[in-house]
């Protein structure tokens, strides 16, 4: 195989190393063993051939259209083994264990030229399936210190959430799901179910939602009423808060709140971080209002959540 042939090899391959971060290393300047064009799948001698987690190797790779062979561990250390190839893969998973007899023949095998492809931890135990102190025996050939399971113990490998472009998760193999977050805002004007559905990326079926909505809600004839029957008694003057009409919409929506600052006294779409709505409701920002023993109906306490979730609008 030639050189430049070598360079799509790896690219091609990238889907596999996937699996894991992958770690591949090639030595400059020097020249892979000539006439080969098979990449060798490394393997433990009681591994068979045919076990599944070997045919996912095999099959991935003759999907990409690559010559990959498994060779057991005995074979690659034979001196007097002839197998010429232009790479060996150091599978993760199915290649765990190594002894220090194949550490060295792999570093050997890469200085004099060979190229090599780690796949995540692989050989990164010995043959008494501990991690060898410190990090991982290859480290040194692959260039970074890796599997540092005595530094980072439990905290080595971390679910985490991933970000970005579709295009970006398209790139590098994330399917969405789990790791794609989208907010969906939601703001009808009218009642009933309202279909819509979003495009996710091409090859991936949209994600239909589905939400139900209320009567758009209004300030003037829904919510001021409220305020003159129940608490303009009191507000104002109590807590800076004048609820009379033609003043109450500019005290309360995003005006930050006299008692219980910097919280705001009602956050358009965000009841719960209301304190309007959190005190009617009685659910935190001291005591329920209105003041007294009656609190408001629900029907009432449902009116006030849905204005602020339709946008707390001045209507
Ligand atoms: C009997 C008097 C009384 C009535 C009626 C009353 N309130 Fe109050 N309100 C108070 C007092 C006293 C406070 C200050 C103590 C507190 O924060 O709980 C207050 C505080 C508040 C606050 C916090 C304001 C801030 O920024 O600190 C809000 C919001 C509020 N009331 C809304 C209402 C609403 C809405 C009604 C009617 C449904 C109402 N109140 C009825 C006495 C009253």
């Amino acid at each position: 195989m030639k050189k430049g042939k070598m360079y799509v090899c790896i690219a091609v391959l990238a889907p596999l190393l996937l699996l894991g971060v992958g770690y591949v290393h090639r030595l400059e300047g020097t020249t892979p063993v000539s006439g080969a064009d098979t990449l060798l799948l490394l393997l433990p001698d009681d591994i068979d051939f045919n076990t599944p987690a070997v045919r996912q190797w095999l099959d991935a790779a003759s999907e990409e259209g690559l010559h990959v062979e498994p060779i057991h561990d005995s074979d690659f250390l034979d001196p007097l083994s002839t197998t010429h190839a232009a790479g060996v893969i150091l599978p993760d998973q199915i290649h765990r264990n190594a002894n220090d007899v194949l550490i060295g023949q792999l570093y050997r095998y890469v200085r004099t030229g060979g190229n090599l492809m780690v796949v995540y931890d692989a050989c990164t135990w010995d043959l008494n399936g501990h991690f060898p102190p410190g990090d991982s025996r290859l480290s040194t050939l692959v260039g970074v210190r890796y599997a540092l399971y005595d530094l980072y113990t439990a905290a080595t490998m971390e679910r985490t959430r991933v970000t970005g472009t579709s295009a970006a998760m398209r790139d590098i193999g994330i399917p969405p799901g789990s790791s794609v977050v989208v907010n969906v805002s939601f703001n009808p004007q009218t009642g009933g179910a309202k279909p819509c559905a979003i495009a996710v990326g091409p090859g991936i079926p949209d994600v239909g939602v589905t939400g139900s909505a209320t009567a758009l809600v209004s300030y003037a004839a829904d919510i001021q009423p409220i305020f003159n029957s129940s608490c303009t008694s009191c507000h104002p003057p109590q807590s800076g808060l004048d609820l009379t009409p033609g003043v109450s919409y500019g005290n309360l929506v995003n005006h930050v709140s006299l008692g219980y600052a910097p919280a705001i006294r009602v956050v358009p779409n965000d009841p719960t971080n209301s304190v309007l709505y959190r005190k009617i409701a009685g659910t935190g920002f001291g005591g329920r209002m209105p003041e007294g023993p009656n609190p408001l109906p629900q029907v009432l306490i449902d009116k006030v959540r849905n204005w602020i979730l339709q946008g707390a609008l001045n209507n």
